[in-house]
């Protein structure tokens, strides 16, 4: 995989001008923050040396390159979901990428469930930390050290500096910016009321499908993460309607306006 990725490297900065130190998932709906991005450079996944592809018809994958308030980024728009059919590696290989690109830092966004009582749809949260329901993650298997340890430390999966700037900016918006634990499962399913309660008793306050295999690989690489949630509804059974998909993506897109202005203002910190 060493070389694959490097490969995927090699093609990537033979097409841009720029040196991010910064990559940036974009989560469902969240995508308004790549209108942010000046002199924009997008690379199409299929056109990148083994990366995966986006199977759905109609569905972007690209890296965008570009600055934003002059902080030059790499924007990811369309990631790779387990509950797609790609492996562990396949979903987090762009990570993997990142780092060899001399990325930093990485900062992932979600739409997802609130569990916890004090969210409402809308909601921004900062992770703080992550279970992982997923049933297996991204470094099973044989360790190669020049990625990362055979076994990493996860104490700080989200960068207490980095949330810091998260909840500075909010405030310096007046923005409402609440703190909890994500807790990942496989998905597609949205979960039953009996997993969601089990959860609860956890300590999960939102729930997704995403992000935990992502935060995983990037600090096995030793990035530095900030984890941005949307609370797109509340989690089964404690919202009484059902769930849809349409419902999510269109409260995520309230809720950009808000997450952009954060992120902008985070960047600049950085
Ligand atoms: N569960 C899992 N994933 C989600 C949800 C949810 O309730 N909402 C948005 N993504």
């Amino acid at each position: 995989m060493f070389n694959k990725v490097n490969e995927s490297k090699e093609y990537i900065i033979s097409k841009i001008n720029n040196k991010p130190k910064v990559a940036i998932i974009l989560g469902s709906g969240l995508g308004d923050l790549a209108n942010e991005i000046e002199n924009k450079v997008s690379i199409s996944y299929e056109d990148i040396p083994n990366f995966p592809t986006v199977s759905v018809v109609g569905h972007s994958g690209e890296l965008l390159f570009g600055t934003i308030d002059g902080v030059e980024v790499v924007c990811m728009a369309g990631r790779f979901h387990f509950y797609e059919g790609y492996d562990m590696k396949e979903v987090t290989y762009p990570v993997y990428v990142f780092k060899q690109m001399g990325i930093e830092t990485l900062i992932v966004s979600n739409a997802c469930g609130g569990i916890n009582s004090d969210f409402e749809p809308g909601t921004l949260m900062v992770i703080d930390d992550f279970i992982n329901l997923m049933g297996t993650n991204p470094l099973f298997g044989k360790n190669d050290e020049r990625f990362g340890p055979r076994f990493p430390d996860m104490t700080e999966p989200y960068s207490k500096r980095l949330m810091q700037y998260a909840y500075d900016a909010a405030e310096e918006y007046g923005l409402e910016l609440k703190t909890g634990v994500y807790a990942g499962f496989q998905g597609p399913y949205y979960e039953t009321r009996a997993e969601i309660q089990m959860i609860k008793g956890f300590g999960a306050d939102a729930v997704g499908m995403s992000t935990v295999p992502e935060t995983i690989a990037a600090n096995y690489l030793g990035l530095e993460v900030l984890g941005i949630s949307c609370i797109t509804n509340m989690a089964t059974g404690i919202q009484k309607k059902k769930h849809s998909h349409e419902a999510v993506v269109a409260q995520a897109k309230e809720a950009g306006v808000r997450f952009v202005k954060i992120i902008r203002r985070v960047l600049q910190k950085l």
